[in-house]
């Protein structure tokens, strides 16, 4: 039997930990290749050092997940191309922005029989209409992509306290249940649904949510007001997504990437404590100035796909029907003010 050789692409707060879940399982099971290689986009840190050697010498990604040691097993690697070339197992971690470019200098450098994974939450907007990263991916490529989502921050299964995801697939069950093997721990409950689609989109627009959950916190709105807000979020992922793709399952909203993820990010994520302070500030200061100061090279996503969200929704004559995702890109872009997110959700929470 060829055991499988794992790459993780990309190495920042989740990265990191998802090639930690990861190593511990390659060093366990038989059918894996010890090694893992993390693909690290190299940086110099202020001691002068290059982050890849520090992350090898250390067993620590002292940037972007300080204080967890990495299995041994975890080797860090500053070259993309070297990094891909003997995995038939890719999993990729990299903030959305940047995945476009990245696959474009994977192209002929990956194995024929190499089949991916994604953990990147956003999407992309062409002229065609939206485009989910899984299938930037499967088409730049040309091999399969599933999507693995769930109520995972990155740094509380650093410390193995005990979560649930999510794995999406579109018609392999078995390379699904390898990807669940290879995440599967005690602490880290996978399960996989065929719906790729209802799963990439939970996790994406789930950011959007967690963005009005912030301003509300800015505001002292209170509990109720956030639940509010939290239940016409989810009413408007699954309106989306199921408009955009009609094969989308009801009972996806219900796993670990639709409800729990909603509801875990708009409690601790990072997209919601950016705009906790972006409202705190009447919006005087952009989410790009917040983003460097608090969180330090680490990147929010919900900002971004607000805009990209904001974009299909015109473009398709939808704005009407998706107040709440309309309204966080017109505060976000400093068209409305912050407190524009309650008014606009008493108008929504009387919609039928
Ligand atoms: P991060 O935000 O912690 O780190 C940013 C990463 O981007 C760093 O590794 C940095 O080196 C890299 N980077 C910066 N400029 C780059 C460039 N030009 N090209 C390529 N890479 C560049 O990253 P993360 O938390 O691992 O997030 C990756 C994805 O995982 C995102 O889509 C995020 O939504 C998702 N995710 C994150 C968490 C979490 O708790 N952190 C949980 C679930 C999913
Ligand atoms: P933030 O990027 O807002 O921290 O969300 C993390 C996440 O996706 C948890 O599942």
């Amino acid at each position: 039997l060829q055991k499988s050789r794992v790459t993780v692409v990309g190495s920042g707060n989740w990265g990191s930990v998802a090639a930690k879940l990861i190593a511990s399982n390659t060093l366990n099971i038989n059918s894996f290749h010890d090694e893992v290689r993390m693909w690290v986009f190299e940086e110099t840190l202020p001691s002068g050092e290059k982050l890849s050697e520090v992350i090898n010498r250390t067993n620590e990604n002292v940037k972007y997940l300080p204080g967890i040691k990495l299995p041994k097993n975890v080797v860090a690697d500053p070259d993309i191309e070297h990094a891909v070339k003997d995995a038939n197992m890719l999993v990729f971690v990299t903030p959305h922005q940047f995945m476009e470019g990245i696959c474009k200098r994977l192209i002929g450098k990956i194995r024929k029989d190499a089949v991916a994974i994604s953990l990147i939450k956003g999407m992309e907007v062409k002229k065609e209409g939206p485009c989910m990263i899984s299938t930037l991916i499967s088409e730049i490529l040309g091999i399969s992509c599933c999507v693995l989502m769930g109520a995972n921050i990155a740094n509380e299964i650093a410390v193995e306290k005990f979560s649930e995801a999510t794995v999406g697939y579109r018609e392999n069950k078995e390379i699904a249940e390898k990807w669940v093997r290879l995440f599967n721990t005690p602490y880290f409950m996978v399960s996989a649904v065929q719906d790729v689609e209802g799963v990439e989109l939970c996790g994406t627009l789930k950011n959007v949510v967690a963005l009005a959950a912030g301003f509300v916190d800015g505001l002292d709105m209170g509990n109720n007001t956030k639940a509010a807000i939290m239940r016409i979020g989810l009413r408007e992922m699954k309106a989306l997504s199921k408009l955009l793709f009609p094969s989308v399952k009801d009972n996806t909203f219900f796993e670990s990437c639709g409800v729990a993820d909603l509801i875990t990010t708009c409690l601790g994520g990072r997209n919601r404590r950016c705009a906790d302070a972006f409202a705190r500030n009447g919006g005087k200061r952009s989410f790009d100035e917040l983003e460097a100061e608090m969180l330090q090279g680490q990147k929010l996503q919900g900002v971004s796909t607000a805009k990209e969200v904001y974009e299909v929704l015109s473009h398709r004559g939808w704005l009407e029907l998706f107040p709440l995702f309309s309204t966080v890109h017109e505060i976000c872009s400093g068209r409305l003010a912050p407190s524009a997110i309650v008014e606009y959700t008493e108008h929504s929470a009387r919609l039928p």
